[in-house]
């Protein structure tokens, strides 16, 4: 009964540190970590089984008790702010350091942006069992540990993984994979949603990948900010934002959910200066139907004026209710339809420039498309057209008005230049 309890509530995670930050996370009884692993650390919950790994020696050190869900700074001046996503741990008995860590880790498909569950960290768990103890003694004498509440930290000599049990490969799928940020300007998700609950609903016309999202949510705000979405449709938004522990608030002219806001975006009903990052995939123009409500901006053809007109008061609109320094990700595509190309794309993102500086463009790959089907290849080829195969995210910053001008300024950059071999040189 006990143990059933023990391995039913079972979660585990990997924290790492390094010969410099060890000593630090031993004294505060404190893991913590960079951007990078923030989204996966920030899911460890009170009573999750931790573990430390040592990137410069190469050792895994357990086993721990987190003794707090995990936040954004319980202890700022820890590691001197480098690591802001943190979790309070507790020793459960003696320290013991495992050898071969990476090696060890990787054999049990366990990273640090692995969320493990039961089976994973039992495996785990089992390395650090003392020999001569059965497998459910020592999940009996784990749980009762946790009861006693040791805190002392005890540091007992490593052991060497190898000379235990070999580990078994254990099935991925029973573990959480946390989605790691983006680090180019090609971003391809070949899945509309990702995790156990879906985000958004995948039949809705024009739904976003849920990844966009996550990925401007975790690269440009911090847990509690404020995130709004103007044009909300199925509540892509709405889902990766509470599942990151992020406030949000989504518009759409034509809502589909209780949760979603009835809103012409051309009007939004909050304060200046009040949002933390705005994601808005509008419609790219008439070539979807979206519903019947006649101020439906998608009932406007993106080759007339009127259409970027009226989204530009949406922009003017986003500008106004965005804080100052904060981000607006707009998601837009191009038109080719009877013979004729509209970019769309650049025009909406010449209307953008009036009011926002330019953080970058992401090029999305655009998948799941209708006319992504054999029959329109064929067609694309034989009569010499291209199906659109991408989407622009233009993100964009909001600046004052001296920033923004001084932006348009060239500057005189010192680049550092490669050296190369001589051209014709074999
Ligand atoms: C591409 S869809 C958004 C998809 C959404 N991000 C999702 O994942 O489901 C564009 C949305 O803009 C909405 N829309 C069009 N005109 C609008 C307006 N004037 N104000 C607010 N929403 C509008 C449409 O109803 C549609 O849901």
């Amino acid at each position: 009964m006990v143990q059933s309890l023990v391995e039913s509530t079972m979660r585990g995670q990997v924290f790492a540190c390094t010969k410099n930050s060890e000593e630090e996370c031993f004294n505060r009884l404190l893991f913590g970590a960079n951007k990078v692993y923030g989204p996966s650390a920030m899911k460890v919950k009170k009573g999750d089984f931790l573990f430390l790994l040592n990137l410069s020696n190469d050792v895994v050190y357990g086993i721990f008790k987190a003794t707090s869900d995990a936040k954004m700074n319980i202890e700022p001046k820890a590691w001197g702010g480098r690591y802001p996503y943190q979790v309070k741990v507790e020793p459960v008995g003696r320290i013991i350091p495992l050898k071969n860590a990476k090696k060890l880790l990787k054999k049990l498909n366990i990273k640090r942006t692995t969320r493990m569950k039961r089976a994973t960290t039992t495996r785990l768990l089992e390395l650090y069992r003392p020999e001569g103890s059965t497998r459910d003694k020592w999940l009996h004498s784990l749980f009762g540990i946790r009861e006693e509440k040791e805190l002392k930290v005890r540091l007992e000599s490593p052991r060497s993984w190898s000379l235990l049990s070999e580990a078994k490969r254990i099935e991925r799928k029973v573990d959480e994979d946390i989605p790691m940020l983006e680090a180019t300007t090609l971003w391809d998700f070949p899945k509309q949603s990702y995790g156990k609950h879906p985000k958004g609903d995948n039949k809705y016309p024009g739904v976003t990948p849920a990844l966009i999202i996550w990925n401007l949510v975790w690269r440009y705000t911090e847990p509690v900010d404020l995130v709004l979405d103007p044009m909300c449709g199925s509540g892509t938004t709405i889902d990766v934002c509470k599942e990151e522990g992020r406030r949000v608030i989504g518009y759409d002219i034509a809502p589909i959910r209780p949760d979603i806001i009835q809103n012409d975006s051309r009007e939004i009903p909050l304060s200046n200066d009040s949002v933390d990052l705005i994601f808005i995939d509008s419609p790219y123009g008439d070539n979807i139907r979206y519903n019947d409500h006649p101020d439906c901006i998608g009932k406007v053809s993106s080759e007339t004026e009127t259409f970027y007109d009226e989204l530009e008061k949406v922009m003017k609109e986003c500008h106004r209710v965005l804080k100052e320094g904060k981000v607006l990700g707009w998601l837009i595509g191009d038109q080719w339809v009877k013979k004729r190309f509209t970019p769309v794309g650049f025009k909406v993102y010449e209307r953008l420039c009036k009011y926002f500086e330019t953080l970058d463009i992401v090029c999305v790959t655009r998948r799941g498309q209708s006319s992504h089907t054999g029959l329109w290849y064929n067609r694309a080829r034989r009569f010499n057209f291209f199906l659109r195969g991408f989407k622009y995210l233009l993100i964009m910053k909001k600046v004052s008005p001296d920033v923004l001008a001084k932006n348009k300024d060239a500057r005189k950059i010192d680049w550092t230049y490669y050296k190369r071999k001589e051209l014709g040189a074999s």
